[in-house]
């Protein structure tokens, strides 16, 4: 297959809804990081999507929709799930909803009853959405387990070749997924994923109800629950992930050298100056950072480096995302 790279132009969003609406896939921007789309309604379609990826069909896929009313035809949505799709659609939260009956392919939720469902806050997503008219499913256009793509030239080094098109909207603007919340029974709501949309915002819209976020973990219930015996690594670069305090990146990096190894950094705030390959520094906001960590990892990895020395990020809550992040990157690839 020869995948063909379009500009998000008027045009290039008619030609990419087309491709969709035949069944094809496409990669499309989102404000998180680029999906890998494909009509819901298309079992066929859908499954194409998981073996591009290389996923497990046991791993269900997040539904995008134009709009609140388009949501509420792929699932049921309650009070809480009201009050936070008014308050945070379009942008990053996913909303787990009792699915209705015959909106989406059973591919897409692995069988499940429930639906993953999210209003991507993306001009490029939007308009690819309302000129397709029918509901995307797409997990992030990465192989399975890879580091998820924010630019397109991600995408092609991961996926070119199997798949269609990618619709090129520039770089990703808030760089890591969106956050997962089960809104469905009774208080607390259930943080399954923290992500670019903080637990603190959500916890204030959702108020008097609250949030439990189960906080530090390798492994997330929904990928225990969905499916058993799943690694936690995730949103792993082919180089090893060390993540360790300022003072202690020198001797990591050194340790790594020692073993004759290409190694990375990346910093926040400021650069470390440690001698290595190549040294990244990202903004020393939760924000700016997770903008910016995903890239960071891809472009290590392109300039060969087989090792990465990340620096500790803060332990507060604005940070919990990144953090969990830097935690799956850095379990260690399974010896073969
Ligand atoms: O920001 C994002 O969410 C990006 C962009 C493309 O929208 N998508 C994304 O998809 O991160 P993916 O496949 O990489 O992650 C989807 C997550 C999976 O961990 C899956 O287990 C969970 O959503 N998920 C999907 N359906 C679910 C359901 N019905 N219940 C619980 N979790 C679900
Ligand atoms: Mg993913």
């Amino acid at each position: 297959m020869v995948t063909v790279l379009l500009r998000a132009d008027a045009e290039g969003i008619r030609r990419a809804a087309a491709v969709l609406r035949d069944g094809g896939l496409v990669a499309f921007p989102t404000e998180t990081v680029y999906g890998l789309g494909a009509r819901a309604d298309d079992e066929g379609a859908v499954r194409r999507i998981y073996a591009a990826k290389g996923r497990p069909a046991t791993n269900p896929s997040i539904v995008h929709v134009a709009s609140v009313e388009d949501a509420e035809r792929v699932g049921a949505m309650g009070a809480a799930a009201r009050v936070l799709a008014a308050a945070f659609w379009p942008g990053p939260l996913t909303l787990v909803l009792d699915r209705r009956p015959g909106a989406v392919a059973d591919a897409v939720t692995a069988g499940g009853s429930t639906v993953a469902v999210r209003v991507p806050d993306d001009a490029v997503a939007l308009a690819l959405l309302r000129e397709v008219g029918l509901p995307l499913a797409a997990p992030s256009a990465n192989r399975s387990t890879h580091v998820s793509p924010t630019r397109p030239e991600h995408v092609l080094r991961s996926l070119g070749g199997l798949v269609d098109v990618v619709l090129d909207g520039g770089p990703a603007a808030r760089g890591i997924e969106s956050t997962i919340v089960d809104p469905r029974g009774e208080d607390p709501l259930r943080l399954l994923r923290p992500g670019a949309l903080p637990a603190a915002a959500i916890a204030i819209a959702a108020a008097p109800r609250t949030v439990v976020d189960p906080g530090h973990r390798l492994d997330a219930p929904w990928e225990v629950a969905i499916a058993p015996g799943s690694q936690a690594r995730h949103y792993a670069p082919a180089a090893a992930v060390v993540v360790v305090d300022r003072a202690a990146v020198e001797a990591a990096v050194h340790q790594h050298q020692a073993r004759q190894f290409r190694v990375g950094v990346v910093a926040a705030g400021s650069a470390t100056g440690v001698p290595c390959a190549l040294e990244i520094v990202l903004a020393d906001d939760a924000t700016g950072y997770a903008s910016g960590i995903y890239a960071a990892l891809h472009d290590l990895e392109a300039a060969g480096c087989q090792a990465i020395v990340v620096e500790r990020v803060p332990d507060d809550g604005a940070w919990a995302a990144v953090r969990d992040r830097l935690r799956r990157a850095s379990v260690p690839a399974p010896t073969p």
